[in-house]
């Protein structure tokens, strides 16, 4: 029992600040500006538009979509073949945002915003030919739900859909100003390998695309604090053949 409201006390503290670190970058930087990571969309995704623009009226799920850096591009490259972007977030801060940018960018028809949490929100099976998840899976409450998801992600995907998934690993906070380090507020921090080996045991008989893991740092702000957020991030883009079994 102690160990479970330890676990919630854990969580519910890591969503307070990565909601107080959200909403403060998405009222201060601009989309598509110089100066944070909203600069560009992510390049394995905009890699895989061509893809999804051959297909008619193309199904297309953003999970953590934040304020549409990756689902904007692919709204623009898919609103002519009647194509539709689902957007999950759970910050009102990322969804007010997105659906100003998307009217700013004229795909307001083509974007549909999804209040819910990741963890909970229930994707129905062959329903998408494309998912995203940039940056979002490892903020489920648990290892369990995280592998939950991604195995109702594989299901969801129409057969020659794919998912493109960035997930950060093993993932350090380093307090500037005293090099200690810190607790990393992420739910699920999972050692790159670890990370690896359940991506390909539930993609198992899917086509591999691109598996890729970059070392990155970023100083970010925990409250008045300068904090140096290093991370391994894995890039893994999967292709649903016909063989596959999920
Ligand atoms: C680092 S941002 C990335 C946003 C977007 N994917 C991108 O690449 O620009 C992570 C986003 O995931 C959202 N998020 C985090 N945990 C979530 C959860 N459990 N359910 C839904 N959204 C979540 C956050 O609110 C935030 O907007």
């Amino acid at each position: 029992m102690e160990k479970a409201l330890i676990a919630l006390n854990r969580v519910e503290h890591i969503r307070k600040e990565e909601k107080n670190y959200h909403d403060h970058c998405y009222d201060q930087y601009e989309l598509f500006k110089e100066g944070s990571w909203l600069h560009k969309p992510v390049k394995a995704v905009l890699d895989l538009i061509p893809f999804i623009q051959k297909i008619d009226q193309p199904k297309v799920l953003d999970l953590g979509s934040g304020v549409g850096r990756n689902s904007i591009p692919i709204a623009q490259a898919i609103k002519d073949n009647g194509g539709q972007v689902v957007c999950v977030d759970l910050l009102d801060s990322a969804l007010e945002k997105l659906i100003d940018y998307s009217e700013t960018y004229q795909v307001r028809d083509v974007i549909e915003s999804v209040k819910a949490d990741i963890g909970d929100y229930q994707i129905k099976p062959n329903e998408f030919d494309f998912i995203i998840a940039v940056s979002s899976l490892e903020h489920v409450v648990t290892e369990e739900k995280f592998e939950r998801v991604i195995q109702q992600m594989a299901a969801g995907t129409k057969v020659n859909g794919i998912n493109g998934l960035v997930v950060n690993s093993e993932v350090e906070e380093i307090d500037l100003d005293t090099n200690e380090s810190l607790n990393a507020l992420m739910e699920v921090n999972l050692s790159t390998e670890k990370l690896l080996n359940k991506l390909r045991a539930i993609y198992r008989n899917w086509d591999i695309l691109q598996t890729e893991v970059k070392r990155l740092e970023y100083t970010i702000n925990r409250g008045e604090k300068p904090v140096l957020l290093k991370t391994k991030a894995v890039t893994f883009v999967v292709k649903k053949s016909g063989r596959s079994d999920n």
